[in-house]
């Protein structure tokens, strides 16, 4: 009776290791794939999104797009702060892309698109306002495909890393300011002169 009850316990307490570890490698996986694929996973705060998403003037008519999404927590600003029409989201690292899985399932929230995909080969062709928070290189990357793919006057906002507009001259710098420690840029995609 009393081995059977040490057995249980063992094997419970294998089984809560198992796991344990399990989240531990996947955390860490996920880690290296958003290095090794453009930009860490750093979430930015409720306070600071609120604020540059206010300051790319994301409205209801939006079709917003978070390229490279986290934990998603821009697309639900979105869809409750701004009541965009639709929100669409891309990440390639399973931690935080199994997390806003969950919370848009929890939540049932129909309006918000999620893929695990690398977001260079996102689907961007109906997006009005495209969010970038990732590294100068992967920028550069996206924004030669937003000039490739994109509709004329979709909104990019840059949170951290602008656009260089020298070499990609397609893109009209609206507005710059620094928010809660970090610069945002404004852009608009201009017809070709
Ligand atoms: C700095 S975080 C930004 C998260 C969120 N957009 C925010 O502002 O709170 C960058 C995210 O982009 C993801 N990422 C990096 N490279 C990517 C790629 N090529 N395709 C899709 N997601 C990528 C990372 O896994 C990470 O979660």
């Amino acid at each position: 009776m009393i081995s059977n009850f040490f057995f249980l316990i063992l094997l419970f307490l294998l089984l809560f290791h198992v796991i344990l570890m399990v989240f531990v490698v996947v955390y860490l996986l996920s880690g290296l794939i958003s290095i090794i694929f453009g930009a860490p996973y750093v979430p930015l705060s409720q306070k600071s999104i609120q604020k540059i998403l206010s300051f790319g003037n994301l409205s209801s008519n939006d079709i917003l797009y978070d390229l490279g999404c986290g934990d998603g927590r821009i697309l639900m600003s979105g869809i409750f702060d701004f009541n965009v029409s639709k929100a669409v989201g891309y990440e390639i690292a399973p931690w935080p892309y199994f997390k806003t899985l969950f919370l848009i399932k929890l939540n049932q929230l129909k309006r918000i698109k999620l893929s695990r995909i690398n977001c260079l080969k996102a689907d961007i062709s109906q997006a009005t306002f495209i969010y970038l928070y990732l590294f100068p290189k992967l920028v550069d990357k996206i924004a030669y495909k937003i000039v490739r793919e994109g509709k004329l006057k979709t909104r990019v906002l840059c949170v951290a890393f602008p656009i260089d507009t020298n070499r990609h001259i397609e893109f009209q710098l609206i507005k710059s300011e620094k928010l809660e420690n970090l610069m945002a840029y404004l852009y608009e995609l201009k017809a070709p002169t």
